[in-house]
């Protein structure tokens, strides 16, 4: 199978087990879902339906039980793990919902971090570091640690982090999660704003169907099940 020139994601009758003690859990069923290069993409569902297990399906960051997936032209699950964090270095940022900042580095150095992994020089991830910090408002706050940044601004962070490789696509769990209704508004005008001038592909785990209703598509998914709404 091959993917339409203007399809960037498919997965295809896609399932993941877990074991749980002697027994065998369901945790995504038959979940088929196709993603279009540039496309907005929000998935809505409760707590424990599978949303977080899906994106992890999505990033390469596991791989599922039974099922397809391609990304950007590649089928993920046959991909050992090395192979799959090679395509996630050159396709994806993700945003998490704790910001997942190292606290013993500064916010420039945060955002250096993915140059610093694939050898670039610290010359140049310096440079783009600050760019990309100055692009989220936080061009003031670049020699900040975690710790010295409100919420807001620590995921403005992760923002600038996810953006600075350019990736193809994103991928956000939750990322207004830990923040209030208004600071939350604001993070998130920040990343569509970003989204939209890079056309960026996007897919955005969230509670919120204020927020999910800014996405071109939108899906549900319950105990497993993925359907649109
Ligand atoms: N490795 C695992 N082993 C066993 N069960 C798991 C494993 N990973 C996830 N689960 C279960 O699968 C279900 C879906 O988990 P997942 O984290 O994807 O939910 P979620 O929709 O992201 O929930 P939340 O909104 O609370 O973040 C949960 O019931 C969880 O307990
Ligand atoms: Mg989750």
């Amino acid at each position: 199978m091959s993917l339409l020139p203007s399809e960037f994601v498919r997965c295809v009758h896609l399932s993941k087990k877990a074991r749980s003690g002697d027994s065998e859990i369901s945790i995504l069923s038959d979940v088929s879902l196709s993603i279009k290069r540039g496309e907005t993409v929000a998935i809505l569902g409760a707590s424990g339906s599978g949303k977080t297990t899906l994106l992890t399906l999505l990033g390469g960051l596991d791989i599922p039980t039974t099922g397809e997936i391609y990304l950007n032209g590649q089928q993920l699950n046959v991909l050992n793990e090395e192979q799959r964090a090679a395509i996630r270095a050159q396709n994806i940022g993700f945003i998490f919902q704790s910001f997942q900042l190292l606290p013993t580095l500064t916010a420039l150095e945060n955002v250096m971090l993915p140059f610093e992994i694939q050898y670039i020089s610290h010359k140049i991830a310096k440079a783009e570091a600050t760019e990309w910090l100055k692009q989220v408002g936080l061009g003031k706050r670049l020699h900040h640690y975690p710790s010295q940044l409100s919420g807001g601004e620590q995921q403005r962070v992760g923002i600038a982090r996810a953006f600075i490789t350019r990736p193809k696509i994103i991928l956000a769990d939750e990322m207004t999660g830990n923040l209030d209704t208004h600071t939350g508004q604001l993070v998130m005008d920040v990343m569509f704003s970003l989204n939209q001038s890079h056309l960026t592909t996007l897919v955005l785990v969230t509670h919120d169907e204020h927020l999910a209703s800014k996405c071109q598509s939108r899906y549900m998914l319950s105990e497993g099940i993925l359907q649109t709404c």
